[in-house]
Order: structure tokens, then sequence, then C-alpha cells
């Protein structure tokens, strides 16, 4: 086990020499949920790397907390943070709001925030949780997004998805109760949607790109194991999975590597390029997505 671990440390310190030269200055990244796990390692590997980094967070005492521990690696101070609750579309619209009018670029947006299979609750908006958090508040947020996205090109958009989308399904007519298997199907919902916007903007020079991270070490699993077993569970964890640091690896390099006109694709974690799983190949669902979330978000009301 020793062993697989200083394996897995030597790996993150080859992929992060060979991360080195991707040199962000001048650079504005969102990151949602970036207080801990992937998002928070994420945001500090951007920091080291010169960028101004906007960390979308829903508590501020999380995400200060995340920013004084960020300033202890990296000399970097443009770090921020700005209140986001992907449950309320109200917070998604007033959070892109004050982007829009105090920020003047945007070139890399990361949606990584996410909830793993939270216990069934109907949000203010009438969604189920798991919907908001991982589909719909990052729809809105997006589109919200795009214009500004726009005028900063190149810019690139990332969502961090997760391999277990593959085993979702989604039901059009079920959006606000619960869901067969709430983590996977609103996966699957936000790669539908990925794919969708890359195609949109397949003549523009904004990028989409995809990324499944692998199994990591985070807190993601907290509505998943017992409290009571986290003595027994996070051991477990810290031995045998990568560190939200290694597991933040790939999404660095699409934020920072030159990818040349690549959009839409799929990657795996360590940011080498995979094929689409066959269940998102369908491009009328894509669609039929769009237009649905368009309304369920009032997307287009002022
Ligand atoms: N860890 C894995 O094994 C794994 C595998 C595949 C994919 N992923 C993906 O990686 C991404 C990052 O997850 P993680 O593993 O780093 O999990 P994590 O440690 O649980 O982090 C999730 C982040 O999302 C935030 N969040 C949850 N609900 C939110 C809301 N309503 N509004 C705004 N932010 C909210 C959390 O904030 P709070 O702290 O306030 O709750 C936290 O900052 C997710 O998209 C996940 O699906 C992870």
């Amino acid at each position: 086990m020793a062993m697989r671990k200083l394996s897995k440390v030597y790996q993150v310190y080859k992929r992060g020499m060979a991360l080195c030269g991707g040199e962000l200055k001048g650079k504005t990244a969102i990151i949602t949920g970036a207080n801990c796990g992937i998002g928070r390692a994420t945001a500090l590997e951007l920091a080291k790397r010169q960028a101004r980094v906007i960390l979308a967070c829903r508590s501020e005492e999380k995400g200060k907390a995340a920013i004084s521990d960020i300033k202890r690696f990296t000399k970097n101070g443009d770090l921020v943070y700005k209140h986001l609750d992907l449950e309320s579309l109200k917070s998604v619209r007033e959070f892109c709001s004050d982007i829009i009018e105090n920020e003047p670029q945007l070139d890399i947006l990361i949606n990584n925030a996410a909830v793993m299979n939270h216990p069934y609750v109907q949000t203010e908006d009438k969604i189920e949780i798991n919907m908001s958090v991982n589909h719909f508040g990052p729809f809105l947020l997006t589109n919200l997004l795009l214009e500004l996205l726009k005028k900063s090109s190149p810019s690139r958009i990332i969502f961090v998805s997760s391999a277990l989308h593959k085993n979702g399904t989604v039901d059009f007519e079920n959006f606000q109760n619960q869901q067969k298997k709430p983590y996977a199907d609103s996966k699957l919902a936000n790669v539908y949607f990925a794919r969708e916007l890359a195609e949109r903007l397949k003549n523009t020079e904004v990028a989409v790109h995809t990324i499944h991270p692998g199994m990591v070490n985070t807190e993601l699993s907290r509505h998943s194991v017992p409290q009571a077993l986290n003595f027994i569970v996070n051991p477990i964890k810290f031995l045998l999975l990568p560190s939200a640091t290694e597991g933040s690896q790939g999404i660095v390099h699409l934020a920072t590597a030159n990818l040349g006109k690549d959009t839409g694709k799929y990657y795996g974690k360590t940011g080498q390029e995979e094929k689409w799983p066959d269940i998102s190949a369908d491009t009328a669902v894509w669609k039929k997505l769009w237009d649905v979330s368009e309304k369920i978000t009032n997307l287009n009301s002022q």
C-alpha cells in the first residue's frame, strides 16, 4: 500500500512538472465549489500560476478559510470569495449579475461544485436538489456568463463530470421528484448540456471540455456514508484513493494547456482524451434537455 501511495505521489510530481509551463497571469478563473476537495486544489494550482481566482461557494466562512489556506502556499493575493448557492436560481442570477458588473473578463469557468446523492429535497424552485446543484444551476450560470466568456475569448468552460454518468437516465417528466439514481442521473443531464453547449459554441473561440477525475479522496461521499463510520472510512480513503491535489491535475491541464481548436471532448483523470461513452451519443436528447432547461430556469427572462 505504501508503495502504491509513493508511486501516486511520483506520478503527480511528474504531472506537476509537465504542467509547470501554464502561466495564467492576466487571466480570470471562476471555480464553483472551491472551498474543499478538487475545487480547492484546483484553485490553489491556478493561483500558483498567477490567475485571478474567484471561489464561488455557498458558505462565506468555508470560502474565506479556503482562501487563507491557499495563501499559505502562494504569493498570489488575487483570490476572491463570491457567494453562489446552486440550489437557488435566484442566487445563481445574483452571482452572475455581480460578475458581469464587476469583472471585465472571464477566461476560465470551471463547473466543479456537485452533491452526490443528497437526500431528497425540493429546492425553492421546485427542482429535486441533486438535479438543481449538478445540472440546472450550472446550466443557468454558464448561460448567463456566456457573453462575458465570448468577450474574453479565447476562453474555456470545463465541466467536472463523473464516469458514473454512464449509469444515469434522464426522466424529462420528472425533475421535481426523487430521481432513481440522483447523482448519476444529474451528472448525465450535465453531460448532455456540456455536449450541446460545445455544439452551439463551435464557431466561437469559447471551448468546452468535460473531464471525469476518477475516484478521489474528498468529502463527496458525505451523504452516502454515515458520519459514525468516518473514523474507519476516512483512513481507508486516505490510503487507497488519490488526494484532491492528484485529482485536480487533469482539470488544471485543461485549464492551462494549449489545446488548439479542441472543443466538445471528454477527458480522463490525467487530462488525456477518452472516447465519449455511448450513453450520450443521441444529439436529439441534448437539444431536448436544453429546451426543457431553458424553460425550468427561465433563462430568457430578465
Ligand atoms: N471525489 C470523487 O471521487 C469524484 C469522482 C468523480 C467526479 N467527481 C466530481 O468532482 C467535483 C468536485 O467534487 P469533490 O469530490 O471535490 O467533492 P466535495 O469535496 O464534496 O466538493 C464539492 C463542492 O461543491 C460544493 N457545493 C455543494 N452544494 C453546493 C451548492 N448548493 N452551491 C454551491 N456549491 C455547492 C461544496 O460546498 P460545501 O462544502 O458548502 O458543501 C464543495 O465545495 C464534482 O463535480 C464531482 O461530481 C468527484
